[in-house]
């Protein structure tokens, strides 16, 4: 394979460590072809592969997602800057409601600061929207569901 990396170059190159790269390959997320000797040899166009899961993996994208994503492409090709717009503009609305629940949260965390109480009844984070209470009076969670 002509301009192949090896591990140890897609790994500088990327800035992923190798025991991710191995792991990443053993999830298909990105391919290695394998020389005589057993060592793998990856395409250059994996360096974008790898950039593309380490950037959605910081959006908080799951690495079966982004499998799914980089399976949707045809012939599973590296993802070219059309298919990074597409696939970022639908992980953008995700990220988006991330944002508004951990402001929910971190809102929510003002009231339990200093106060310890841990109390089904009245704290946001331990019982939130209180779930239960929809489901009658009384400990419910103590209660045959
Ligand atoms: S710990 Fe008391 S309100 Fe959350």
């Amino acid at each position: 394979m002509q301009e192949a990396l090896t591990i140890g170059q897609l790994a500088a190159r990327s800035g992923v460590a190798q025991s991710a790269l191995r792991y990443y390959e053993r999830l298909g997320l990105i391919r290695a072809d394998r020389t005589g000797g057993n060592q793998r040899r990856y395409h250059r166009g994996e360096l974008r592969r790898v950039a593309f899961i380490r950037i959605a993996q910081q959006v908080g994208i799951s690495l079966d997602e982004i499998r799914a994503a980089l399976d949707s492409l045809p012939a599973s090709r590296t993802p070219t800057a059309e298919d990074w717009a597409r696939l970022s503009t639908a992980w953008r609305e995700r990220l988006e409601e991330k944002i508004s629940l951990l402001v929910r949260l971190r809102d929510d965390l003002d009231g339990c600061i200093g106060c310890g109480c841990l109390s089904l009844r009245r704290c946001a984070l331990y019982n939130p929207a209180d779930e239960l209470a929809g489901e009658g009076p009384g400990a419910r969670l103590t209660l045959p569901r």
